[in-house]
């Protein structure tokens, strides 16, 4: 597969019809914690558009799975399909989540990697995660993982959530000098 030859992979929320081929993804990568279609099916239901996938001609390649909750903002799994590995697609698929989370003032974001997963962690390192913990049995007996963080509130966030956080600062006062404005003494 050359990428360069079939155009640039493009990147966009999940929807309900990638299901199926996000659960062959992770079945076909991961053997000892792979997603069953239920989980994944009531984790659509909670991730909203937080939850990416990556697509070369309509076929969809990779995924990158942000649960954003109210007190922590897990990357629960990222994963690109074997024949398109080590092309950079992991790497742009988790900044573009990283931008996601950024845009939604998610300020730390937590995921969980084998310790020998040396792949994956390169391309958590070079994202800015750092490791916090070491559980030896995160997933039960012997499924030992590192857990890492990344911080995110000094990124730069996009124009276009800049231009989001003007408006609903305008409404803010707006709202503030209309109530005001009501107030008799
Ligand atoms: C981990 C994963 C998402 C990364 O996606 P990817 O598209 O293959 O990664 P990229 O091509 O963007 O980057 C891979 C980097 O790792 C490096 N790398 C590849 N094999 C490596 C190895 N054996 N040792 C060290 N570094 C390695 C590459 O050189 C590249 O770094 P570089 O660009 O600085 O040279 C993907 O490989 C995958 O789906 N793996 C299986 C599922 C998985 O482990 N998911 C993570 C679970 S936490």
């Amino acid at each position: 597969m050359n990428i360069a030859e079939d155009g640039p992979e493009g990147y966009r929320p999940a929807q309900l019809e990638d299901l199926r081929g996000i659960e062959w993804l992770e079945q076909s990568l991961f053997d000892d914690t792979t997603y069953q279609y239920t989980i994944l099916r009531q984790l659509y239901a909670v991730s909203g558009k937080h939850w990416l996938v990556a697509e070369l001609n309509g076929k969809m390649i990779g995924h990158a799975l942000v649960l954003i909750g109210a007190d922590k903002t897990l990357l629960a799994s990222l994963a690109v399909a074997e024949d398109y590995q080590n092309k950079g697609i992991g790497r742009r698929l988790l900044g573009k989540a990283l931008e996601a989370c950024v845009d939604a003032d998610v300020s730390v974001i937590e995921l969980t990697v084998r310790p020998d997963n040396v792949r994956a962690r390169r391309v958590f390192d070079q994202a800015g995660f750092t490791i916090v913990d070491k559980d030896d049995h995160y997933f039960g007996p012997d499924q030992a993982r590192l857990v890492m963080e990344c911080e995110l509130a000094a990124r730069e966030v996009s124009p276009r959530t800049l231009e989001r956080r003007y408006s609903d600062f305008l409404s803010a006062t707006s709202a503030l000098s209309t109530h005001q404005g009501s107030v008799t003494v």
